[in-house]
């Protein structure tokens, strides 16, 4: 999991001070610390409330009394630890997760995007999945891209690149290998001609499975403003979602600008359902739904107030006239 230099992160707001338990002078930043600095998980910028209750779970579940006592037990269990920050990153997924979002997606955004791709000399189709968890996001969109060209015999070269912190999950990702449990809101239909089933788990296809490529990018990393991997070149469509709610303020604006200025012009931006822009970047999109959270970046917009992003990318289509669907 990639640190950040404590001097380059927004939100940088102590947590929680003492301990739980009376007397100790442990607090919830000690415990957080010691997370930083022996797994490279930094906090800094995630909602205190969010944190706390997460270490709270984890004092409960092992029936520690007090931050010192939690603190004790991770420096010398590598095993709590893992679960720690598994519980600080909250990797929760599935494929289609809010279907009625991805049944937009698939009914009028990417056909869209696929139609106006076909009307011009354009074949490149980039998706960027930030924030991928395990996959299931970047996979759903794959599924929805590989059966519209299948079924219209569109010739598209697709990329969707999906990026996370965590190591772990992206290789997960990589691995496409699921449980019945996560594929619950997939249509049958989708079912049969994505997965190979293999016992208990479900396997993605390798067709689908070849269209998406897994790397670690820090969402508040201002250097770059979209994955390495993605080299050159902004994203037709950008799927964020699940992710700003986790983040204070100041994160939440860095984030924004970052999705803002890896947008081409005329692309789309889809946040989770209880999501929406961050106030100075909300006047450089428009919605593009009243049913979901759903952006558009038009073909001409002002730029939002600067939070330090480095690096508008050079756009990847051409600027014609876009209309939401
Ligand atoms: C709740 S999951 C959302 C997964 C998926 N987007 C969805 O909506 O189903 C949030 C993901 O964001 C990742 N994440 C947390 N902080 C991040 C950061 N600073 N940069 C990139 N990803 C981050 C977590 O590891 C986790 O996989």
């Amino acid at each position: 999991m990639p640190s950040r230099k404590k001097s380059s992160k927004p939100g940088n707001k102590s947590l929680g001070a003492n301990g739980s338990g009376s007397g100790s002078t442990t607090g919830i930043s000690d415990i957080l610390e010691h997370v930083r600095s022996a797994r490279g998980f930094d906090a800094v910028g995630y909602c205190t409330a969010v944190m706390e209750t997460r270490v709270q779970s984890r004092l409960s579940a092992t029936g520690k009394n007090s931050y010192g006592d939690y603190l004790r037990f991770i420096e010398t269990s590598p095993v709590e630890l893992d679960f720690l920050v598994e519980a600080l990153t909250i990797k929760v997924s599935s494929f289609f997760r809010d279907p009625l979002a991805f049944e937009y997606l698939g009914e009028c955004i990417l056909p869209a995007l696929l139609a106006e791709k076909a009307a011009s000399s354009d074949r490149t189709l980039r998706v960027w999945s930030a924030g991928c968890a395990n996959g299931e996001e970047p996979y759903s969109v794959a599924i929805l891209l590989h059966d519209l060209t299948r079924r219209d015999n569109h010739r598209m070269d697709t990329t969707i690149f999906a990026t996370d912190i965590d190591e772990k999950a992206l290789a997960n990702g990589r691995e496409a290998i699921y449980s019945a449990a996560s594929l619950a809101n997939v249509r049958r239909g989708l079912l049969e001609t994505s997965f190979e089933r293999q016992g208990e788990y479900f396997h993605v296809l390798p067709a689908i499975a070849r269209m998406v490529r897994f790397s670690v990018h820090d969402m508040l990393d201002r250097r770059t403003a979209s994955p390495a991997e993605s080299v050159f070149g902004t994203f037709d469509l950008i799927l964020c979602r699940n992710l700003l709610i986790y983040f204070q303020r100041d994160c939440q604006d860095v984030i924004c600008e970052k999705l803002y200025r890896s947008l081409a012009a005329g692309g789309y931006l889809l946040l989770g359902r209880a999501e929406s822009i961050a106030e100075p970047c909300q006047a450089s999109f428009r919605r593009a739904s009243d049913c979901c959270s759903i952006y558009q970046r038009p073909i001409r917009s002002g730029k939002p107030a600067a939070t330090g992003v480095v690096g508008e990318q050079q756009s990847a289509v051409p600027q014609s006239k876009r209309d939401a669907p």
